[in-house]
Parts: C-alpha cells; structure tokens; sequence
C-alpha cells in the first residue's frame, strides 16, 4: 500500500512534443505545439517529461513555458530549436521558463539563435533583442548539457531565482558579436554554475543587481570580455552583489578576466564578499580589473567618484 502510494504520487509521463503537432524540418514554426505539450506536462501531478526528439524545430514565435505547475517538470531537450532570423514579433525573450519550482533542462540538444544579422553596434541606446532562454521566478532548478549557439543577444538569462544548477552547458557565439553575454544573473540567490564552456562576444559570465550567494567553478571562458561584476551604480533601484565565489577557471583570449564596473557620480551601492580563487589566464589584457568610471561610451560625467563600495568583512544590514 505503501509502496502503491509512492508510486500514484511520482508517476512520470513523457508529452512528447511531435504528439502535439510539432514537426522536425526547420520550416513549421511549432511554438504552439510545445506550447500545448507543456500545458498538458504542467497541469499533470507527477513528474511529467516535455520531450522534444532529435530533429531540428523551427521555434517561430516568444515561446514561454509558464507555471506554477501541478509536479516537477522536465524539459528534455535532444534536438536542435532554430529562432527565426527575422526579429519580427519579438521583444527581449526568445525562449522563457518562469514561475516555476522544481525544473530539469536538459537532453544534450541545442538553442540556436541565428543571431548573427541582429548584432548591430549599438553603443548607448540598444534596441531590444531577444535571449535564448530566460528563467524568471525558477526555484530549485537543473539547467544541464544543453548547448546554445549564437543569441541575438545575451545567452541564458537568470531573473529572480533560486537555488539553480548550471552545469555541463556549451555557449557559443563568434568574438564579434554585439552583447552576447553567455550567461546574466539579477535578483538571483544560490546559483552555482559548473563545467562549462562559455565563448562569446561579451562577457562570459555577468552579475548585475542583487546577484547574491553564486558559486561559480571550472568553467573555460574565450573569447569574450571575461567574468564581471556590475555595472552598479547608475540607478536608485539597485541592490548589492554579495557572496559570490569564482574558482578554479581558465580564461583564453579575453579582454579581461574577472572585472568589477561601477560608474562613476554614481548612488550608494556596495559589492562584498568576493572571492577569485585558481584562475588560470592565457592571452589575457586585463586579469583582474576594478574599474570605477565604468564608462563604455566614452561621454560619462565623471566629476564625482562612483558610491559604489567594494567591500570585504561581514556582511552589514542594508542601510537605505
Ligand atoms: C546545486 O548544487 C549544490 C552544491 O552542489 C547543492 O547543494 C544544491 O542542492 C543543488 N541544487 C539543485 C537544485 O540541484
Ligand atoms: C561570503 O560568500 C560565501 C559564498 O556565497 C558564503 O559562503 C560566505 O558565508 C560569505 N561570508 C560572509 C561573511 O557573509
């Protein structure tokens, strides 16, 4: 009876997504189909699989895999999603999961931005361009062997989250690219990101606003702008970046490796608590660099010093 019970209660069921429309020749777009394979997954109490087999799918349209859901879900992806080249219909997100606790991504397959015609020099205003894959509000997460080529824009971006395992992941985009940072973390706590081959046009690994408790080991980043830290400082809405470890790494043909940013006649803001242990850097400009006139314009007030503290010691309560 026992046993019974466990069972009723952690049944798995796979929704394989070519049950639900989807078709493996990069030319219909099946957006809706996932869609539909993960609102049935979702509303499923067990642990349901989305299976996307190998193959190669055109994901036409922003595509938003939403909960909360009703088990733990598993997004298995084995084959290749295609984004458009087009940016028609689109705004920041090519691909999303949000609102969730408990998720697996993985399967060994790959996203595939084509981005390279949305890579256009855009310093200081951006137009607004998708990533790969956003989580936002993900609790309790795995994020494993899945493979993204060529975002039109930042990678994997993490928003709101918690305790997630970015492991075994390859990110790849040509050292030219504009903006494409590998992966990007705000308002995030207990992230660990491990084994990972991170190349790309800016920085491999970025940490904005309260990016707080990030473990971060054995990752291989080149090209790139390296690991950083920041900007802070240039709004009143910030938090800090505290607690985060970044060890045993290797860096190859960056223009820096780890980097703290703040701007400068900034507001008060602080960074503590962080820790660079065993990196390795080949071919590097800049290993470590704290700069705080961050200024990648070139036209930045710069007449008061930046607020922005980098601190070691115990972490003090936030005074604001
Ligand atoms: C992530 O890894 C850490 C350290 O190995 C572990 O403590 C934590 O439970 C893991 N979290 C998930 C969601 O797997
Ligand atoms: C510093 O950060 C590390 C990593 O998040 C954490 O384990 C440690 O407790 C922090 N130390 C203090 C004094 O907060």
């Amino acid at each position: 009876m026992v046993f019974l019970l466990a069972w009723v209660v952690r049944a798995d069921k796979v929704f394989n997504v070519r049950a639900f429309g989807a078709v493996a020749n990069n030319k219909a777009d099946c957006s809706k189909a996932f869609l539909n394979a993960w609102k049935e997954a979702c509303a499923w109490n067990g642990i349901s699989t989305v299976l996307v087999p190998k193959g190669t799918y055109l994901v036409g349209k922003p595509t938003e895999f939403i909960g909360p859901c009703k088990g733990f879900m598993n997004f298995r992806l084995e084959g290749v999603l295609k984004a458009p080249t087009s940016l028609s219909g689109f705004a920041d997100t090519w691909l999303k999961f949000g609102y969730l606790d408990g998720l697996m991504v993985n399967g060994g397959g790959t996203l595939d931005g084509q981005g390279r015609s949305a890579w256009q020099p855009c310093t200081p205003k951006c137009k607004i361009l998708p990533a790969n894959l956003r989580f936002d509000f993900v609790k309790n997460a795995k994020v494993e062997q899945i493979h993204s080529v060529d975002s039109k824009n930042i990678h994997i971006n993490l928003y709101g989250c918690q305790n997630m395992n970015l492991s075994s992941l390859t990110i790849v985009a040509p050292g030219d690219s504009i903006n494409t940072d590998g992966i990007h973390t705000g308002d995030s706590t207990f992230i660990y990101i491990e084994h990972s081959k991170i190349g790309t046009g800016d920085d491999c690994i970025s940490f904005s606003t309260g990016s707080k408790n990030i473990y971060v080991t054995d990752i291989i980043c080149g090209p790139g702008h390296g690991i950083s830290i920041g900007s802070l400082g240039a709004t009143h809405d910030e938090d800090s970046v505290t607690g985060l470890i970044i060890k045993d790494s290797t860096f190859f043909g960056t223009d820096n490796g780890v980097r703290i940013k703040t701007w400068a006649s900034s507001v008060d803001n602080f960074v503590q608590n962080i820790t660079f242990l065993h990196l390795s850097m080949n071919n590097v400009r800049n290993p470590i660099i704290i700069d705080q006139e961050y200024c990648p314009a070139k036209n930045c007030d710069n007449k008061s010093p930046s607020r922005v503290q980098i601190k070691d010691g115990p972490l003090l309560p936030r005074l604001r």
